[in-house]
């Protein structure tokens, strides 16, 4: 499959091979978030966002996996380079601190390991004077980490506060932060003391209000952490406006709490900067990542992290090391292909095509929005969210849902103008078959 020529077809969808997949696969699985029957066949063609099922249809993956494959399919540096890579057994080491080489010697070594992995993301935090890096699997520990790093150098922590319509994880811990879906924390025991504003500059307003000594409920000295993502992912692609962002910056500075940025959608170039922080007047104390690097990190200055041996560890910290390499490689042509300025640009001309096909379809489209190449289409109803992404994988688009009635895009870093065209054709196909339709079936 050559990248400039490809072209998404479908022939049957879900075809009799993916039917089968998918039989197999629940028999066994647990229930979980099933989106739609796209099977993908690892041992077919794919390149950047084209990929095939595993009844020969080819897709434009307009999902990235979720923003855990910036670089989209079969990236030609990538996997050059870890075909240098003579594979060794066992491949996932116990821990991070159980130091693992990838040859020679730090300096000299061809390919980059964990500990490159750590360097590298402390070059790219030191706007925020970001020097240490705690690396687990997922982003839910980068973020369970996150907080127990607030929790123990707050002296008598007691509080937490996060936004209405956050997510942050499935772990115990993370879900006690989330406001997105009532159905992911539904009688879960919670973590006490966290408290929730509107993603707003009136919710700051409120913060304050509560925060203040003479008048509020809130302790601020016994506040660990206000954690958000910067640019909120599974709650429906909602970007905050820079008022509320520097208020909030000003708030937590005033009263000396630290802000953790969840970046583990948002970072990593996906919208046109390095971190959507980066974009705003704020000052994370703590970053998270996961997701396009391949393992989670929690990132801040030396000084939030314990000191005493063993109070973080994890036996697969680091992930395992191929995934360390993906991680770090995929920072690296991020940096070598300038794909933060691609991002950025390629993010802006998504957001016009989108526009006017809001203009095209005032009545069912409400809003769009987006930063970089994290971009949104907003319904009128989630009936027609659902029919319209149904709609783009028969015509070979995969796109995913969020928030309650959203439509989320997320293409691949290095996307090109033809992919991007393609996409928004097959998209309005979409639409327009919806809109005929008068549905919602
Ligand atoms: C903003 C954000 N935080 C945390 C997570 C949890 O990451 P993981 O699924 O790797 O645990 C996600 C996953 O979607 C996310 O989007």
């Amino acid at each position: 499959m050559q990248r400039q020529m490809a072209e998404p077809h479908v022939r049957e969808f879900p075809g009799p091979t993916a039917k089968q997949w998918v039989t197999y696969h629940r028999a066994v699985s647990a229930p979980s978030t099933y989106v739609y029957d796209f099977v993908l066949d690892i041992t077919a063609d794919a390149v950047g966002p084209f990929c095939t099922d595993t009844d020969g249809n080819v897709f434009l993956d307009f999902t990235s996996h979720v923003a855990a494959a910036p670089l989209g399919y079969n990236n030609p540096h990538v996997m050059s380079r870890l075909r240098e890579f003579d594979l060794f057994d066992p491949l996932k080491i116990a821990g991070q601190d159980f130091y693992v080489s990838t040859g020679g010697t730090p300096e000299s070594s061809e390919l980059p390991g964990p500990a490159h992995l750590m360097h590298r993301l402390a070059e790219i935090t030191e706007q925020y004077d970001m020097d240490t890096v705690f690396l687990s699997n997922t982003g839910a520990e980068a973020i369970e980490n996150a907080m127990k790093i607030c929790y123990d150098r707050c002296e008598d922590p007691k509080y937490g506060i996060t936004f209405e319509g956050a997510f942050h994880g499935r772990t115990l811990g993370a879900l006690s932060l989330n406001r997105s879906k009532a159905k992911h924390r539904r009688k879960f025991p919670e973590l006490s003391g966290i408290h929730d504003v509107p993603f707003s500059l009136a919710g700051v307003e409120r913060l304050e209000r509560r925060l203040d000594p003479a008048r509020g409920d809130i302790p601020a000295e016994q506040v660990a952490f206000v954690v958000l993502e910067p640019v909120q992912g599974e709650g429906g692609y909602e970007v905050p406006d820079p008022a509320f962002m520097s208020a909030l910056d000003d708030v937590c500075a005033a009263h000396g709490i630290p802000i953790i940025a969840d970046e583990i959608q948002s970072g990593v170039g996906r919208t046109g900067e390095m971190w959507a922080s980066d974009h705003y007047d704020i000052e994370p104390d703590v970053i998270t990542s996961a997701k396009a690097l391949r393992v989670g990190a929690t990132v801040a200055s030396r000084s939030m992290f314990p000191d005493e041996r063993g109070r973080l560890s994890s036996t697969w910290g680091a992930g395992d090391v191929i995934a360390s390499i993906q991680g770090a490689l995929t920072l690296e042509v991020i940096r070598e292909e300038g794909l933060i300025d691609h991002a950025r640009a390629k993010g802006e001309q998504l957001l016009d095509r989108l526009e006017s096909l809001r203009r095209e379809y005032p009545e069912t489209i409400v809003d769009v929005r987006g930063l970089g190449l994290m971009a949104a289409i907003e319904f009128d109803e989630k009936a027609r969210r659902d029919a319209v992404i149904e709609a783009a994988l028969t015509r070979g688009l995969l796109t995913l849902g969020c928030g309650h009635k959203t439509l989320r895009l997320l293409p691949p870093l290095d996307v090109r103008d033809r992919e991007l065209d393609r996409a928004c054709e097959l998209l309005e196909d979409a639409l327009g078959e919806t809109a005929s339709a008068g549905h919602c079936a």
